[in-house]
């Protein structure tokens, strides 16, 4: 079951397991989505209903309230959906037996010492995002030691019909239109090719590993520097792309300027390929998505 089939990790899970023969029913919450059925994570009676019905041997949960602006706007509804959502699937899921693989994220660091934040490295969240993901991430882990946690670098790849932009969409589209887009050229991140991102949690699912895992791409640029690579590939005017800096950007949720994860452990046990940026972008436009 993955619930949140229609996001941007979400469609990717679908393809990667339908690649590897695994059956996968898929929810939404929004919208309409013929080939997938409605699931309210703050509805935990649906939720229990939907586990039962489906009886999945695994639940993948990639629903969530995911713009971290939208968290610190709509805090009580953050915490409905990113941390009473988990804790209903994860009872559901002690219920009938089944793992559960909960998507988590970089977000749950604050600002730290380590050039790239390991899985054994202090959490410290300083947005109300990244409060409600590692709230969630105890919770599933308390619910059952079989279960899994994957901390996402900041995710991009094809935008899903309707759903919200990634960094490699919003500068295509923008530089497409002829508009200038500012990006924080003092925001470190660690880009993570979605498609690459679902393989790999899929590959923990699947071979039974357990616990909390760094799912990232390997390299460390800023987000103007990301936004650079893909003017790059895609062939975009680069002058479209404005360097600032992040407190002249006026988000809503406070960040980690160096949110750097290390996929060390991740790479150490499986043999799944994370490509740095240039090659993902690579491989986005290879796909024609
Ligand atoms: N994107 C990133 O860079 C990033 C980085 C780190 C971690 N993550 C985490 O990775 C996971 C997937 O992120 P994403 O970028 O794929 O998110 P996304 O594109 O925004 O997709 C979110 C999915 O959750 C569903 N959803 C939204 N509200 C829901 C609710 N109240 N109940 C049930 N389902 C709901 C959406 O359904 P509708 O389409 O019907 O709205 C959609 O299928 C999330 O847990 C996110 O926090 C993402």
């Amino acid at each position: 079951l993955v619930i949140g089939s229609t996001g941007l990790l979400g469609q990717e899970m679908v393809r990667a397991a339908d690649a590897r023969g695994v059956e996968t029913v898929g929810t939404f919450a929004h919208g309409v989505h013929a080939d997938a059925m409605r699931l309210l994570l703050e509805d935990g009676e649906e939720v229990r209903r939907r586990i039962e019905e489906v009886a999945p041997e695994a639940v993948v949960l990639c629903g969530a309230m995911a713009s971290m602006d939208e968290c610190e706007r709509r805090p009580r509804d953050a915490f409905d959906v990113n941390v009473e959502g988990p804790m209903s699937v994860a009872t559901a899921c002690a219920e009938i037996g089944a793992r559960l693989l909960l998507f988590s994220s970089d977000a749950v660091f604050g600002e730290h010492g380590a050039a790239r934040l390991h899985e054994f490295d202090m959490p410290d969240p300083p947005s109300i995002y990244g409060k409600t993901k590692l709230e969630a991430e105890r919770l599933v882990m308390d619910a059952s030691r079989g279960n899994v946690v994957c901390r996402l670098g900041m995710l991009y790849g094809a935008r899903p019909r309707g759903g919200r932009h990634n960094l490699a969409s919003l500068v295509r589209e923008e530089c497409a239109a002829g508009r200038e887009v500012r990006l924080a050229s003092d925001h470190f991140v660690t880009p993570t090719y979605a498609p690459e991102a679902a393989a790999a949690s899929l590959e923990l699912l699947l071979r039974g590993l357990k616990g909390t895992w760094h799912v990232c791409g390997p390299s460390c640029v800023s987000k103007y520097e990301f936004a650079l690579a893909v003017a790059d590939e895609f062939a975009l005017p680069s002058r479209l792309l404005a360097p600032a800096r992040t407190e002249e950007l006026e988000h809503l949720a406070p960040r980690s300027l160096r949110a750097c994860m290390s996929n060390e452990k991740l790479l150490a046990s499986l043999d799944v390929r994370m490509s740095s940026p240039a090659e993902g972008l690579r491989l986005l436009r290879s796909e024609r998505r």
